[in-house]
């Protein structure tokens, strides 16, 4: 009987398991839903992900009467003007999220927080004056590009909150003239700060994402012309991302043509690697601390596991001798007994054990 109720249990705990996963979905028989007069989204399964394409519909907002499962929303080349807070609300399962080519240029306070699982977003071609500090803030958040936006100085980016799982920003096109501070992205691997109008690049400036391995420079004339002008800005920005084996966009060369010769007047990158070392250092704890996390996860689980599962055997085990021995003591007092316990009242241990109890007392 006990066995029956741990198999139970399990099973029903194996079944919670499973509906919780499985996103529910409200309207699922609502395939092609009307958004705004004829116009309709449509949804596919790419990808083995559920994706609502609203591709230049002239929507005015974020459409609210779709399925609420949807993992990926193309709402790219629309008239969205403004995100609020309630845009997003109904699609928590969201993971990646095009909204190239609209006219954003006022996002809520709050508008991204139901999209726990983002990964990837895209609002390329906006009116945005900065990088949305509320994509930041996702937890899952890996790759955001805001190319061509009018972007302020620093693209917003000053005191912005650190993001550990940005491997990917664009901020090219965006009229920037430096380039903003980087190191809340400690695990950035590529960035794209193409066609702006930098001035200049410093080896400190790319030191702070020290996992950077992409980087399109390209197309900032500029910059073009410091590097060909400042023989040392050149040499050190070139060698640092040799050194640091920092690709640049495919054709780009920074063309380090000058007299300098000697270039132990340039001065030397203690700095740089000094700030690239504490970014080491940060990526090295935050990763040991995760292991470590998972590690204790893993032990908490087969002991938790393990000890009711000792327990139980345990427990059976008693029981089972226990009724052995009460079974053979009853059986000698009283037989009529024995034979009034029916199979099926024996399985079911409690009841064969409290008749035995009472017979006795
Ligand atoms: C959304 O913003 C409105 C004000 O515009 C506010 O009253 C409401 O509390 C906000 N909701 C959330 C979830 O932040
Ligand atoms: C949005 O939130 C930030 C802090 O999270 C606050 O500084 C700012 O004033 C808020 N803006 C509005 C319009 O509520
Ligand atoms: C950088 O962004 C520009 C403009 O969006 C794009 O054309 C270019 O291909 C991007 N570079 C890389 C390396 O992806
Ligand atoms: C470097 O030289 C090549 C041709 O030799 C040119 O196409 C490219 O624009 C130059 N790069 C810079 C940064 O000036
Ligand atoms: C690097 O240069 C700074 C000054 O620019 C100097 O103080 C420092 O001692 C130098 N370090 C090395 C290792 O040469």
């Amino acid at each position: 009987m006990v066995l029956h109720t741990v198999y139970i249990l399990v099973l029903l705990l194996v079944l919670f398991m499973i509906h919780s996963t499985v996103p529910f979905s409200v309207e699922s028989g609502h395939f092609n839903m009307k958004v705004r007069g004829s116009q309709r989204c449509s949804y596919s399964k790419g990808y083995g992900m559920m994706s609502a394409d609203c591709y230049g519909l002239d929507l005015t907002e974020i459409p609210q009467n779709l399925r609420s499962d949807i993992e990926l929303l193309q709402a790219t080349h629309n008239r969205i003007r403004e995100l609020y807070n309630d845009s997003f609300k109904r699609y928590p399962y969201l993971k990646i999220l095009y909204l190239d080519d609209n006219m954003i240029s006022y996002i809520e306070n709050g508008t991204f927080d139901p999209l726990e699982n983002l990964e990837v977003i895209r609002l390329s071609q906006n009116a945005l004056d900065r990088v949305p500090a509320g994509v930041l803030q996702l937890p899952n958040i890996r790759k955001i590009f805001v190319d061509n936006n009018r972007l302020v100085s620093g693209a917003g980016l000053v005191g912005a909150p650190a993001s550990d799982s940005l491997v990917s920003l664009t901020i090219a096109q965006c009229h920037l003239e430096e380039l903003p501070p980087l190191d809340m992205f400690p695990n950035l691997v590529e960035l794209n700060v193409s066609t702006n109008n930098l001035k200049r690049i410093l080896p400190e400036q790319l030191a702070s994402v020290c996992q950077l391995q992409l980087l399109d420079i390209s197309r900032n004339p500029k910059l073009s012309q410091h590097l060909s002008g400042d023989g040392c800005a050149c040499h050190l920005l070139a060698s640092w991302i040799a050194d640091k084996n920092i690709l640049l966009q495919a054709g780009y060369r920074l063309n380090c043509t000058s007299e300098v010769h000697d270039f132990t007047r340039c001065g030397n990158m203690s700095e740089a690697e000094e700030i690239y070392d504490a970014c080491i250092s940060s990526v090295i704890a935050k990763a040991k601390a995760i292991q470590a996390r998972t590690t204790w996860i893993l032990v908490v689980c087969i002991v938790g596991t393990g000890i009711p599962a000792v327990a139980l055997i345990v427990f059976c085990f008693c029981r089972h001798s226990k009724r052995k021995k009460q079974k053979k003591g009853t059986a000698v007092n009283n037989n009529i007994l024995e034979k009034g316990v029916s199979r099926t009242e024996e399985e079911e241990g409690t009841t064969t054990d409290e008749l035995l109890e009472g017979k006795k007392s």
